[in-house]
């Protein structure tokens, strides 16, 4: 399967899927063709350029409208014709032109157990409610924010001394882990979505 991987910040879900992917990618069952982030200037870009793959990046503050970034992104991730778009830490809600194009084959990762704490400060919000346990959930991307089908999710429990990012980095590492094994699956072995049902074959 071809996957065009959106990012945002760090890639470290980027690089999790790079290297599991790593020089086989007939075993894992899908291969990276591209990059798109919404900013510049981020790690996310660098790690895939030191993998020699293609980036591209469409700032919503370049266009006029919302609908015109939209437009935009889905054009860039559509020339590289994926199976599959991985939303790995990016940022960014994608509209009704994106969805109608690629609807029900984008994945998003989120650090939370949704349908709580959905939106930007998921694991901040577990921590200021006080949750014992939170993790993170892979998902199909909706029309809604963090609403889509969920996929598979990890918990990670939240320790009394934990801080924003110490809890963000210990949900990273099982969200890495997901991330890789439910793309793969998803890759290697096709998947229906009925409802909120989602099969993998
Ligand atoms: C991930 O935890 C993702 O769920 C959240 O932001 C983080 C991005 O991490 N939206 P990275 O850019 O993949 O390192």
């Amino acid at each position: 399967a071809r996957l065009v991987v959106l990012v945002s910040g760090s890639g470290t879900n980027l690089q999790a899927l790079l290297d599991a992917i790593g020089d086989d990618p007939a075993a894992y069952g899908a291969h990276i063709v591209a990059v798109g982030a919404d900013r510049s200037a981020i790690a996310g870009l660098e790690r895939a350029e030191r993998a020699g793959l293609p980036t591209f990046v469409r700032r919503v503050k370049d266009y006029g409208t919302r609908d015109e970034w939209d437009a935009a992104l889905t054009e860039a991730v559509a020339a590289h014709e994926p199976d599959l778009v991985i939303s790995a830490g990016f940022m960014k809600i994608v509209g009704k032109e994106f969805l109608a194009r690629f609807g029900g084959r984008v994945v998003n990762t989120h650090p939370a157990l949704l349908p709580s704490f959905p939106g930007a400060h998921g694991v901040r919000d577990a921590l200021a409610y006080g949750a014992k346990v939170t993790g993170c959930t892979v998902h199909f991307v909706d029309d809604g924010v963090d609403t889509g089908p969920i996929i598979a999710q990890g918990v990670v429990e939240v320790r009394d001394e934990d801080d924003e990012d110490a809890l963000h980095e210990r949900i990273k590492e099982v969200e890495r882990r997901l991330l890789v094994e439910v793309v793969g699956r998803l890759a290697r072995h096709g998947y229906r979505i009925e409802g909120r049902k989602v099969t993998i074959q």
